[in-house]
């Protein structure tokens, strides 16, 4: 038995583990950011299949049974391959979800003219896996993507509200919008964007929904471990969080306050 692994590149990956610790707070909870090596969204398949299977082994070893990948690039990437090839050498009983599917399988439902628009990292958007994974449960839906290669670093760097910063964004939400516009809803394809989610809000006509995935993946989860009696039995519930990073833990602990509402006293590992 042991807590449920949560991964991200870095420190995105908080904003769901806040929407977890909200949606299901009895749990414990893992979570490990590859900060030294973040951001992921401009490497090649390869790399980011290395990284995130170095990371969910190193949860694994840490006794979690259930890992979610909260991170699109690395669910975009590596959690195919993960579960086909890693997890059956790895052992049948431990499990890896990501956040694409879930969020796939419901942003159909947002849209009132089926015009969906995608903001995520450039490896998400090569990717494809979000117009794939979209038109499965919504194939009445046209998605548009658009990359933002430099969000992550702006916001790891916490210079997204400088001006400079937010011109950047503001480009970017404004050549998704120019795609097609009938795009009444975005999904936020980066678990790092909902810290921008209200100044994007500010960005577009009123009445576009702009969707962060923390509740679509907390109620999935939820639903999960409901059906899967045997894993959530796997899963302790003590309601503890522990974090764990690749960079410096004091720096961590003082930027990933921002993402979550914790006294966050983190460990640095070498993955
Ligand atoms: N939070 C990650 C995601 O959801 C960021 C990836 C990156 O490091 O570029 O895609």
């Amino acid at each position: 038995m042991g807590p449920i692994g949560v991964f991200d590149s870095g420190y995105g990956g908080l904003t769901i583990l806040s929407d977890f610790r909200e949606r299901l707070p009895e749990y414990d909870y893992l979570y490990l950011g590859d900060n030294a090596r973040a951001p992921y969204g401009g490497r090649s398949f390869d790399v980011v299949y290395e990284f995130t299977l170095q990371a969910v082994n190193e949860l694994f070893d840490r006794g979690c049974e259930l890992v979610i990948l909260a991170c699109n690039t690395a669910s975009a990437k590596a959690l195919r391959t993960i579960q086909k090839n890693d997890l059956p050498r790895i052992g049948l009983h431990k499990r890896v979800l990501g956040v694409i599917r879930p969020s796939a399988e419901i942003i159909g439902q947002f849209s009132r003219t089926n015009t969906i628009g995608v903001l995520a990292t450039p490896g998400t958007v090569t990717s494809d896996s979000y117009p794939i994974e979209i038109k499965k449960f919504s194939p009445q839906c046209n998605v548009f993507q658009h990359a933002c290669p430099l969000w992550v670093t702006l916001i790891e760097n916490n210079e997204h509200f400088t001006e400079s910063g937010k011109e950047f964004i503001r480009k970017d939400v404004d050549a998704l919008m120019a795609m097609n516009k009938r795009i009444d809803t975005i999904v936020l394809g980066c678990t790092h964007y909902p810290v921008l989610k209200d100044y994007i809000e500010s960005l577009v006509p009123e009445g576009v929904n702009v969707v962060a995935q923390g509740n679509i993946v907390s109620d999935s989860l939820a639903d999960y471990l409901l059906r899967h009696p045997w894993i959530d039995s796997k899963c302790t519930k003590n309601g503890s969080v522990n974090f764990l990073t690749s960079e410096n833990s004091v720096e961590f602990n003082l930027n990933a306050k921002k993402y979550i509402d914790v006294d966050v006293k983190s460990v640095h590992i070498s993955l």
